[in-house]
């Protein structure tokens, strides 16, 4: 049975007088030696936001690709297939487990200012933030970081070439794809800004017509672009005619980019972030994602109690206080690791800090956020993607990757088809002044020349002692809290399926009132919660579209999760010896 696949270690529970004790006064018991478990997966699963992005991983994995090779391919298709959510003209992070090594690499293919930046050209008239400079068109716009994270992982990781991964892309690109409802809300919310730049009319209002359900959507200059970059490398991106026409559409557009900052972009390689909880070792974002701090912050608060346990109301009442204690802090002190030489992290990440914050939570009562010490409410926002891969070998990759909000700047760089993304909006643009998120400023996320802006993206890994599972979504500042309640859902033992189903709420110190999805808490525990002194507001939607997978080492299967909030067909796959 599955012995190729198993290495034997012996299964061993020590306990002193645990026949002699009755269940209500042994002792806890802590298993003290690894039971039995798998050293290999029995195949692979993926879960990602669209079929044919799905479909594509599946592809390089039977062409003999590994994990590394399937999250190129996938996330270089999502690019294509979910331009309102990522691609070539946006970043990303990667966050990588080597199966042979045993070693965890976190990608950051995060985008970052160019030269020119100046906080001052981002201000209107009234010397006020400007959201639409902010958001819209080329001030908005970051230098890309996807090419040279695709680039890179392929060359590092990888098993087949840059030109084997992207194919699918460039296929999907050049021959089409049907086009699906969420796309074309997008499109319809962004119609304003959609409409202002040539290059980006005659993509997504083919004919002149806006795109309707069931197009066939085909962008033959983007497959020409990822072609490039397939033949050359990063530096078919960064250099030559591609990175050209991208400087001279930013410039012609009004913005100010120069060659040398495509031809300086560079991915960074840093440690994760690693923290522990229950039995789990949980790998995550580092700075510049606010993610994993927040996330070790309030699973430290959150480690005290034995949460499946406590009534529903009590339950939600304890994970939002560390919410609110965890997003006070966030972005307070965090910023690109490369520019903010001082973050407190060690600090932050502590159980000791996290000690101190847990005795500030009364168990039956909210803390009024305006009673904490201040800090600034971080963004909201929808839009980016995500996928998570665990292949063969023990090789597994969580990615999350943006454009920002849907579409990015909306600004598409003429002969390249590349949408370029609005990243820019993740800086504090004006100090001490929300922007249209209601993100107030920082010294610590100041846009500066080549500085990466804060985000939010948490691609996670989660270790047990027999179960390894991979997740993340996207969802503005609302990922961290996602992640939180996926985290939980896993330590509870819930499948992948079910973990992205979960209902979401969701605090993030202001507004202080907990969020939550139509439906996500029942109207008894609403009650109970308001009656602690909590603000429940319902909001009119969901939100998120978590991709997770797990490998259960016992019982060595495979089992992968697609969010069901935003199908768009079937996204999640397990190839061989799993369930789905
Ligand atoms: N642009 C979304 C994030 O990085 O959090």
């Amino acid at each position: 049975m599955h012995a190729r696949n198993f290495s034997v270690v012996a299964a061993l529970v020590l306990s002193a007088g645990i026949g002699s004790a009755s269940a209500d006064t042994a002792p806890r018991i802590d298993v003290v030696a690894s039971p039995t478990v798998a050293v290999h997966p029995p195949g692979a699963a993926i879960a990602s936001a669209h079929f044919l992005a799905t479909q594509a991983g599946e592809e390089v994995l039977a062409q003999g690709g590994n994990a590394f090779d399937a999250a190129v391919a996938v996330a270089a298709t999502l690019g294509v297939v979910e331009p309102e959510s990522s691609g070539i003209g946006g970043g990303g992070f990667f966050l990588l487990h080597d199966g042979k090594t045993g070693k965890d690499v976190f990608v950051d293919a995060r985008e970052t200012a160019p030269q020119s930046v100046d906080a001052h050209k981002y201000l209107g008239a009234d010397g006020k933030l400007d959201h639409d400079k902010a958001l819209d068109g080329p001030l908005a716009a970051g230098i890309p970081g996807e090419p040279a994270g695709l680039a890179w992982v392929a060359k590092h990781y990888g098993k087949l070439s840059l030109k084997q991964d992207l194919a699918p892309a460039i296929r999907i690109a050049r021959d089409g794809f049907p086009v699906y409802p969420r796309m074309v809300d997008e499109l319809t919310e962004r119609h304003d800004v959609m409409q202002r730049w040539p290059a980006t009319r005659a993509i997504f209002q083919p004919q002149g017509k806006p795109l309707a359900v069931g197009d066939i959507f085909k962008q033959p200059e983007l497959a020409d672009t990822l072609q490039t970059l397939a033949d050359k490398g990063a530096d078919g991106f960064y250099h030559g005619a591609v990175a050209q026409q991208i400087v001279a559409a930013i410039n012609v557009a009004g913005g100010d980019w120069r060659l040398d900052d495509l031809a300086g972009y560079q991915v960074r390689i840093r440690d994760p972030l690693r923290l522990k909880y229950h039995g789990w070792d949980i790998v995550t974002a580092p700075p510049p994602s606010s993610g994993g701090v927040a996330l070790a912050e309030m699973l430290n608060i959150l480690s005290a109690w034995d949460l499946p346990k406590l009534a529903a109301a009590t339950r939600v009442h304890l994970i939002v206080e560390a919410m609110r204690r965890a997003y006070r802090d966030r972005t307070f002190f965090l910023g690109d690791p490369d520019f903010v030489k001082d973050m407190p992290l060690a600090r932050l990440t502590s159980q000791a800090y996290a000690d101190g914050l847990r005795k500030g939570i009364a168990l039956d009562k909210a803390t009024p956020s305006s009673s904490l010490p201040g800090a600034p409410p971080p963004k909201v926002g929808n839009h980016t993607t995500h996928l998570s891969i665990i292949d063969a070998q023990g090789n597994y990759v969580a990615a999350t990757l943006t454009v920002n909000t849907a579409y990015g700047s909306g600004l598409v760089a003429a002969g390249t088809g590349v949408l370029l993304n609005n990243e820019m909006d993740d800086f504090a643009l004006q100090a001490g002044v929300p922007n249209a998120y209601g993100v107030t400023g920082y010294d610590a996320n100041a846009p500066k020349p080549g500085k990466r802006p804060l985000s939010s993206m948490s691609p996670t890994f989660m270790i047990g002692p027999d179960r390894v599972a991979v997740l993340g979504t996207p969802g503005g500042s609302r990922i961290i809290t996602m992640v939180l309640l996926g985290i939980l859902g896993f330590d509870e033992g819930l499948t992948p399926q079910q973990v992205v189903s979960l209902p979401r709420f969701h605090h993030q110190y202001l507004p202080d009132e907990i969020s939550i999805e139509p439906g996500a808490l029942s109207a008894d525990v609403v009650k109970q919660l308001e009656a602690m002194g909590h603000k429940v507001t319902t909001r009119s939607s969901t939100w998120g579209n978590m991709q997770a997978v797990e490998w259960n080492r016992s019982e060595n299967t495979l089992s992968a999760g697609s969010d069901p909030r935003n199908p768009v067909g079937k996204a999640q796959v397990v190839l061989a010896g799993g369930k789905q």
